[in-house]
């Protein structure tokens, strides 16, 4: 099968690098993710192993499709018996770039018709339409006029794990974190021992994420649902046979990990860090402090500098700029004095007000959270 795995604009060469330390060969990039040629199980693999995914798409057809009329030819053309039967409910996801059909509802609307309507006359049944979560997720993209159409092998993003039903203000997307510490060489530093640390964690993404990636849980462990479970296709022994297996790694994993520490002046986002790290199941790795930024520390139990990944308020409110350039101005302070030989990664949504870190050289990006485009900056303290 072919496979198209999306994720956060921006991310695709740290996706493409991380499905190639999952064994995946002859990768190729575009902007919004990869594409690969795959068996199931790889398939499998990527949606349970993959921080960094957003959806993985199983190609079902190519066509041009340049008007309503060739959209609703091509979908009806292909063979739906063979991914889904009657008795179960579909939802369509459509979108287009570049395209006569630039109508993305009216582009859905057609797509689901083109599909009920085989139904209606091959099976004499009706499917039903579930937007939320459906058996099985159609997913039709256009691009200069040619249509791809795919199952949603995801069925929700992945970024949406499990653990965080708990968001607080302007959280980070689980796979957009999960990105920032790949980048920031978080697994090498876990490796030698070396801490993790949030001095303003909000519900705690970075932590728990950092946590799942050195003690090696599979991040979709904790998803109890998937959009291939009501596709034909699906192989319901190996999948079982892959999560057993990353069960048992994730039982391991947890026993080697280095102190990781997320803390937040706020107590409601420090309550919601500590029940996202309980659904998490890090409970006793993850610490949650109630704590002012300025008061940050490396752990007592820290044996080697680490890392430092933190993501400072958005300010949004006319005057906010000058609290927001005090807060970044405490902060290279706390880090310059306390955090010595420790690397930083920063991501803002407020550039201009980030240069008040003052901590010297810095690597800079632009990444997106969700709409939002930031600067993530790299920083080594001396
Ligand atoms: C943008 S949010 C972080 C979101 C987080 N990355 C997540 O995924 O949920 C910024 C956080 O900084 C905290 N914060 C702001 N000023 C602080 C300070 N002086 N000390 C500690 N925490 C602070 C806020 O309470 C808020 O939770």
């Amino acid at each position: 099968m072919e496979l198209f795995v999306s994720c956060s604009r921006k991310t695709a060469p740290i996706l493409a690098e991380e499905l190639k330390g999952l064994c995946i060969e002859n990768i190729s990039e575009s902007a919004a993710g990869v594409r690969f040629d795959a068996d199931l199980a790889t398939a499998y693999k990527v949606i349970l192993w993959s921080r960094t995914a957003s959806r993985v798409l199983m190609t079902v057809a190519k066509f041009k499709a340049d008007n309503q009329q060739a959209l609703y030819e091509g979908i009806r053309e292909i063979d739906w018996t063979e991914h889904l039967d009657y008795r179960k409910s579909i939802a369509v996801d459509f979108t287009s770039t570049r395209s006569a059909l630039s109508h993305t509802q009216f582009g859905a609307q057609r797509v689901k018709d083109a599909v009920v309507d085989q139904f209606k006359k091959d099976v004499g049944d009706r499917l039903m339409v579930n937007t939320n979560r459906p058996d099985v997720r159609i997913n039709v993209h256009v691009q200069n006029d040619e249509a791809v159409a795919s199952i949603d092998l995801s069925g929700d993003s992945l970024h949406k794990r499990g653990y965080r039903l708990e968001g607080g203000v302007a959280p980070l997307r689980e796979n957009l974190a999960a990105a920032i510490l790949l980048r920031a060489g978080w697994p090498e530093i876990a490796r030698t021992g070396g801490p993790l640390i949030d001095p303003m964690c909000g519900s705690g993404t970075f932590v728990i994420e950092g946590a799942l990636m050195a003690a090696n849980i599979a991040p979709g462990l904790l998803r109890n649902y998937f959009g291939f479970v009501g596709w034909k296709g699906h192989d319901k022994s190996l999948w079982a046979g892959m999560v057993g297996d990353a069960s048992r790694l994730a039982e391991e994993g947890k026993k080697r990990l280095p102190p990781i520490v997320g803390s937040d002046h706020h107590p409601r986002a420090v309550e919601h860090a500590k029940a996202n790290v309980t659904r998490a199941g890090m409970t006793g790795y993850v610490k949650i402090e109630h704590r002012e930024m300025a008061k940050a520390r490396p752990p007592m139990k820290a044996k080697m500098p680490g890392l430092v990944a933190v993501n400072p308020p958005y300010g949004e409110r006319i005057g906010e700029s000058e609290e927001l350039a005090a807060l970044y101005k405490e902060l290279g302070s706390v880090l310059s004095k306390r955090f010595r030989r420790y690397k930083v990664a920063l991501i803002t949504g407020h550039p201009e007000v980030a240069k008040n870190i003052g901590l010297g050289k810095r690597k800079a990006s632009t990444l997106f959270n969700g709409p939002i485009e930031c600067k993530l900056y790299r920083y080594e303290v001396d």
